[in-house]
């Protein structure tokens, strides 16, 4: 908190009257009693006036009605004995009213009589003898306030001039009375208790409700209800502080008259709200704390209100499903009803639409922290996998380091107020502990993230206030260690692409060197070509931009030509060319399998030809198929194709999807999976156009059919589709030969499997039977990336300048899908030991040609086109 805001926030809090006795009891945030509060506020007293003191205009009126009594009728105000006790100049109310019925043309019943009275009463100019009765027309006893004691010299016996002045006054004062009575009366009836309230009383505030603007999406129905229970509230005093930022909710407010200010720990005023607004939904609907503190900024402000028990009963359900939040005039947090999840206690929730980063942040630790530490909200889940697109890690960091010194600048602190800070404190902790269970090492690869874990730690160590927060932070903390552990083990991790086929593990410090995730600072060791086929090779970090392989290539090459003409560019097998943005990163293991990186001029992009060896297939074992167990080679595809799944983090979706050059961080995991689904495709195709003989090649799609169902049993859909898409793929399909002699159970099981890949409706043949499967499984991987490049394209990041969070939830959803699928660990039983090691070098890297024409070609080769006769 700035300096200047937590003054600002002191110097509205301490200047705050406490209580003005008219509305229900309110006490400061340094008054706030550790003791929970009854759920339901004071009612207020109809009996009692709405204002310190009369406004004069009443009292004017007060005097004018009295003088003109007093000469009419001197027996009406007189000193009257009730149970023993004297009561100086009273009358009944049925009296008064009988007076001012005669007096008043305009005044043609009596209830608009009592209701003048009570115009009176309710300013303190009229007072029932006991202060226990609202105006009524009956043989309650009332007086002037100039009669009680202690009364001015006025109270006297008018004098002439009196009556003149009060003759002259009547007119307009009777007019003001008669316009007032009605409202007055329905303020009377808003005061008392629903059971008070007779059935006209109550059509007098139905009839009221329909006219107010925040109520306007409710039914006639639902008005009818909240006439019995809505209560008029009215505060004289600016400075009155309603409620308390992290109080609990108790009731929902409409501002009737008058203006109130939002204010915010850290920020200090943001919003100002006026007549017809309402406020203090969010802590109803969400069962969570105040969100701000609602401090008056007028005197005599009158609100309608609905208490938390009749909120929930009759609104919750019905309430209107956004609810805007505003700070200096602009939208800053945008929030939808949505109905929550069974097994929650209540209905309903409000979700996050839209908003600020700051806003957001602010909204979840003071809402969604704090109550319990077990479970993830999905709101906090959403944040933590997708704030890198709208809130870098920095500043992220800097606003938790905030939020967390709130106190800094504090000096003498109540007990209170240290139990709010406390408060403030616990929940960063907790924050940083679902940061990490979220993302789990990625969370760590920023230093100031680890600084501030550090400073975190030291502060719990020397507050014994956060004494229960130790063990949190020191489960992070270990966490913390593991990491940079491991990292200064793997440092130095080496890698080299080869020619063709997947980058090859040189060097590693993992004891399970299959499970060897590539990182940014690794070395890569890859080949860039140039235009007549001339190569050289370079050694560079995984996270090098291409700006600056282009750059050293070129000098390699001897290109001499200057940056800005050069460009870095991918030739793939087939001839297409892709050009490589400056600032991207993770090239090599974004090449596709048999692609070759070339650097060029850039006016000359079109003299750049394949390699003859691109067409020819990659590097791999040469084994006869035929004698490998398919089950075997299903398990061991399975086991290497995990630990590829496993290196994965689902922040490279997030890269994938926006572009790595957004980030600045490599994809190198998930490029590496992407190109083994393609590996295993184009394999299934290059074995079969391969092999010459017609029956090892039926006795070859009758192996990978069932490696599929055997892949699919193990729950490897990434390569169960690799499989079958590859024996659809238009080269395989078109041996007939082939195909007429596969037994028609096999047929019959590979319709069904390819029914299975089906991309009609949005794949749903796929995401039905993956919705039934438990973990651990292994995703069919494009799809996920189907899922978030539609969520991206077909939804703005920013909406009116707020963060679009709805479309962060969509990616969330995709990148849990991945979370959720590694959410066991494999542990398959092996099916026999027997040639494990040929088995696993094996399937680790397949003799795959990715040109198709090349495919198509050789399978005409194997089974010539058949010419109609
Ligand atoms: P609640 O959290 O129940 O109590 C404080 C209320 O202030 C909150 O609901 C909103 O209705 C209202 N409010 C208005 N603007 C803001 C804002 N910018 N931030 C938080 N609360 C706000």
């Amino acid at each position: 908190m700035s300096n200047k805001n937590k003054e600002l926030m002191n110097d509205i809090i301490t200047n705050c009257k406490i209580k003005n006795g008219f509305g229900p009891g309110v006490q400061p945030a340094a008054a706030t009693s550790p003791t929970k509060r009854p759920l339901s506020p004071d009612h207020p007293n109809p009996a009692l006036p709405i204002t310190e003191t009369p406004s004069p205009a009443m009292n004017r009126m007060g005097w004018a009605l009295r003088t003109l009594l007093v000469v009419d009728n001197s027996s009406c105000l007189k000193d009257r004995k009730v149970s023993g006790k004297l009561i100086r100049k009273c009358a009944p109310g049925t009296e008064l009213v009988d007076w001012l019925v005669n007096l008043a043309p305009i005044v043609h019943t009596r209830a608009q009589a009592a209701g003048m009275w009570q115009a009176l009463l309710e300013e303190g100019v009229l007072t029932h003898v006991n202060k226990e009765q609202p105006f009524k027309d009956k043989c309650f006893l009332y007086r002037f306030r100039l009669d009680e004691e202690g009364g001015a010299p006025a109270a006297g016996i008018p004098q002439a001039e009196d009556l003149s002045a009060a003759n002259e006054h009547i007119r307009e004062a009777l007019s003001a009375l008669f316009q007032r009575g009605p409202d007055a009366t329905l303020r009377m009836i808003l005061r008392k208790p629903s059971h008070e309230r007779t059935p006209e009383e109550l059509e007098l505030v139905f009839e009221e409700l329909v006219h107010i603007a925040a109520l306007s999406h409710l039914s006639t129905s639902i008005k009818r209800e909240l006439s019995s229970i809505i209560v008029f509230e009215a505060h004289a005093q600016a400075g009155t502080i309603l409620f308390n930022q992290g109080d609990e909710g108790r009731s929902w407010y409409i501002l009737l008259k008058g203006s109130v200010d939002v204010v915010i720990h850290g920020k200090g005023t943001v919003a100002t709200l006026k007549t017809g607004d309402d406020f203090g939904k969010l802590a109803l609907i969400n069962d969570a704390p105040r969100a701000a503190t609602i401090v008056l900024k007028e005197n005599n402000c009158h609100l309608l209100r609905v208490d938390k028990e009749h909120f929930n009963r009759i609104l919750r359900d019905v309430e209107a499903n956004t609810l805007r939040l505003q700070e200096h005039g602009k939208d800053v947090l945008v929030l939808e009803r949505v109905a929550k999840q069974r097994g929650q206690h209540s209905a309903f929730k409000y979700t996050v639409m839209s908003g600020t980063p700051a806003k957001m942040l602010e909204h979840l630790l003071e809402t969604r922290l704090g109550q319990s530490v077990s479970g993830m909200d999905p709101f906090l889940d959403d944040f933590l996998l997708t704030h890198i697109v709208f809130m870098p890690v920095v500043q992220l960091v800097d606003e938790l380091a905030n939020y967390f010194h709130c106190d800094a600048h504090e000096e003498a602190q109540t007990p209170e107020d240290r139990e709010y800070i406390i408060n403030f404190k616990k929940r960063v902790i907790q924050f940083m502990q679902k940061w990490v269970m979220a993302v789990r090492h990625a969370a760590f690869e920023e230093p100031s993230v680890c600084d501030f874990i550090e400073d975190l730690a030291a502060e719990v160590e020397a507050d014994p206030d956060l004494n229960e927060e130790t063990s949190i932070i020191h489960n992070v903390l270990t966490q913390m260690a593991r990491y940079q552990e491991d990292r200064n083990q793997n440092a130095g991790q080496k890698w080299k692409l080869p020619t063709n086929g997947q980058p090859i593990c040189l060097f590693s410090g993992n004891a399970t060197p299959s499970k060897t995730v590539i990182r940014p600072d690794d070395d890569i060791i890859f080949r860039v070509y140039c235009a007549d086929h001339t190569y050289c090779t370079l050694r560079f970090p995984m996270h090098t931009t291409a700006e600056l392989i282009k750059a050293c290539a070129a000098d390699k090459l001897q290109l001499n030509r200057g940056p800005d003409d050069l460009c870095l560019v991918e030739v793939k097998s087939n001839g297409e060319r892709s050009v490589f943005k400056d600032n991207d990163v993770s090239i090599p293991t974004g090449l596709t399998l048999n692609g070759r990186l070339f650097v060029s001029v850039k006016d000359h992009l079109d003299a750049l030809t394949q390699l003859p060896e691109q067409e020819c297939p990659t590097e791999g074992v040469d084994i006869d198929l035929e004698i490998l167990s398919t089950k075997e080679l299903a398990y061991h595809i399975t086991i290497f194709e995990w630990d590829l799944f496993w290196a994965v983090h689902e922040y490279e979706l997030l890269y994938h999807t926006f572009g790595r050059h957004h980030f600045g961080k490599i994809t190198a995991n998930l490029d590496v999976f992407l190109r083994r689904f393609n590996e295993v495709q184009y394999w299934i195709v290059t074995e079969l156009v391969s092999t010459q003989s017609l029956s090892k090649r039926v006795g070859l799609v009758r192996k990978f059919i069932k490696l599929a169902a055997y892949c699919k049993e193990y729950q490897n859909l990434n390569a169960f589709f690799a499989i079958v898409m590859g024996l659809s793929n238009m080269a395989v399909t078109r041996l007939h030969q082939t195909w007429e002699k596969i037994p028609s159970k096999f047929r019959k099981i590979f319709q069904e499997f390819e029914a299975l890949i089906d991309p009609s409706r949005n794949h749903r043949a796929y995401r039905v039977f993956v919705g039934k499967l438990q973990p651990p499984l292994i995703p069919f991987m494009p799809l996920l990336l189907k899922d978030m490049t539609f969520a991206h394209e077909g939804n703005k990041t920013s909406l009116d300048g707020l963060v679009n969070f709805e479309k962060m939830h969509m990616m969330a959803q995709t990148m849990r899908t991945i979370r959720f699928c590694r959410s066991r660990s494999l542990g398959l039983e092996p099916p026999s030991p027997k040639s494990e090691g040929e088995v696993r070098s094996y399937i680790s890297s397949f003799r795959v040609i990715d040109n198709q024409r090349v495919l198509t070609a050789m399978s005409q080769k194997v089974e010539p086109t058949r010419k109609l006769n």
